[in-house]
């Protein structure tokens, strides 16, 4: 089929070169001709396992092609999806001027009918806000195209952004309109060979689940810290609860890692997005409104941990930080917890030996470039010098790491872990120090 995406982001991207892949022409649109230019020349702008091979090779293929010419993208498309951001504005809602000028850029274009696909996540009543935007464009030009807006979420996690996208769990298509329902059937028919996962719903109601969903997840994440704290008091090891209750099919052992808390790109906009809608309609989301405020208190938990060991005084200390992503296998450190952590521990006089896997550079300039901030290459030099190690991102690396080696490199061994990646009894043996979340200390 013949598709068009608006937005060579995350979502579009991978969703473009995956509908590329199966033998689809995609055409990506952006108004960014530098982004559009680097593609051509097979760079890609965003970290993502698989990605890249996939691109080059579709756009040697000639299925998947790069351009800032909407109106020749507009022409002729089947679908076109919209899968540009919607950033978080100052009062937690989404922004969405950039989703209501492609609605109109394909208002201004349409040639044929088309269906109109939202990947964007928008707030609940967006599609009709698209489609009210691209008719009233289409009436400019006193024109009578038909055309359908279908809300189509998705659901990716960055670092398995290929295989949820190829392999999804559901694929949820919002719309009444049987036409478009066709249309979408048929391009996700592959998708639904071996298992259904197509879920068809008022355009309305499948917004929401994109919300729902990861508020959803979000909730489980603060409610494992809100229980992580709770056996911090009470002299029990999180650890042991969280495998305890996880067994239990009905709960899950999936989203219930306690840690320093969640970050990225989506849960923190999205859980803030939906309390604005919430209060906008006149409701008081409680529920959600803890999400948050659980989740600001957790990512101070790391620096606390410091401030415990050390006191509030942190000039002439050393720590080394392994990991500043907002998780392991991407390059995103928006929202990152570590980033909370480190400029708190810069504030107050530390200075830090950061050692990021892909990241050092991004987390560095984030943070301003302080002169006690300094990158290194490898995570054990790292630790040179070094009076404590904290652990802000659980990269796999840092899984079994040697720990003579971390003993023998910091001054006075100590690990604040915000991510519980070791065992405290075998630390105790190791004499190594031991801060981590809801186990004890
Ligand atoms: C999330 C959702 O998982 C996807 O399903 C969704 O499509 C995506 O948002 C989106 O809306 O685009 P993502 O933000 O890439 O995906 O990352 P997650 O793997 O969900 O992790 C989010 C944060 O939660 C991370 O900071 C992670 O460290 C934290 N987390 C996750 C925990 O603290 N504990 C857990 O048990 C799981």
């Amino acid at each position: 089929m013949r598709v068009t995406v608006f937005g060579i982001g995350y979502v579009g991207l991978v969703q473009a070169a995956v509908l590329a892949d199966l033998g689809n022409t995609v055409t990506c649109v952006d108004i960014e001709q530098s982004k559009v230019d680097a593609l051509k020349e097979g760079h890609i702008p965003i970290f993502e396992p698989g990605l890249e091979p996939m691109v080059k090779n579709n756009y040697r293929g000639k299925r998947l092609l790069f351009t800032t010419d909407a109106k020749t993208a507009v022409d002729n498309a089947e679908v076109i999806f919209i899968a540009v951001g919607t950033p978080m504005d100052q009062d937690g809602s989404a922004d969405l001027q950039y989703v209501l000028k492609v609605a109109e850029t394909i208002g201004q274009n349409l040639t044929n009918y088309s269906v109109v696909v939202n990947k964007s996540t928008v707030p609940v009543g967006t599609g009709d806000k698209v489609e009210a935007v691209i008719k009233e464009q289409i009436d400019i030009r006193g024109s009578d195209i038909d055309f359908d807006v279908v809300s189509n979420p998705e659901f990716l996690k960055e670092g398995a952004a290929i295989a949820d996208c190829s392999k999804p769990d559901r694929i949820i298509l919002g719309s009444n309109s049987a036409k478009a329902l066709g249309v979408m059937h048929n391009l996700y028919a592959p998708f639904n060979r071996n298992h259904k996962r197509t879920i068809v719903m008022d355009r309305r109601s499948a917004e929401l689940t994109k919300y729902a969903a990861n508020c959803m997840l979000a909730t489980k994440i603060s409610f494992m810290n809100e229980m992580a704290n709770i056996a911090e008091q009470v002299g029990a090891d999180i650890e042991m609860v969280r495998n305890g209750i996880g067994s239990d099919p009905r709960i899950g052992y999936h989203f219930i890692y306690p840690g320093c808390g969640y970050g990225g790109s989506c849960f923190p906009k999205d859980v803030n997005a939906l309390i604005k809608t919430s209060l906008d309609h006149g409701h008081t989301p409680q529920i959600l409104q803890s999400v948050e405020s659980v989740n600001a208190a957790q990512k101070i938990k790391l620096e606390e941990m410091v401030y415990r060991h050390y006191g509030t005084n942190l000039a002439g200390t050393v720590i080394a930080v392994w990991g500043g992503t907002f998780k392991p296998n991407t390059d995103d450190i928006r929202e990152a917890p570590s980033l909370v952590a480190m400029s708190a521990l810069l504030e107050k006089g530390a200075t830090i030996r950061l050692f990021d896997p892909i990241a050092n550079e991004a987390l560095c300039a984030k943070l301003g470039n302080p002169d006690n901030l300094f990158t290194l290459d490898d995570p054990m030099e790292a630790l040179t010098g070094s009076d404590g190690l904290m652990i802000c991102t659980e990269w796999k690396m840092f899984k079994a790491p040697d720990f003579n080696q971390i003993k023998q490199s910091l001054n006075h061994p100590v690990i604040f872990d915000g991510r519980n990646l070791y065992d405290p009894e075998t630390m105790t043996e190791l004499g190594i120090d031991y801060y981590a979340i809801g186990r004890g200390k």
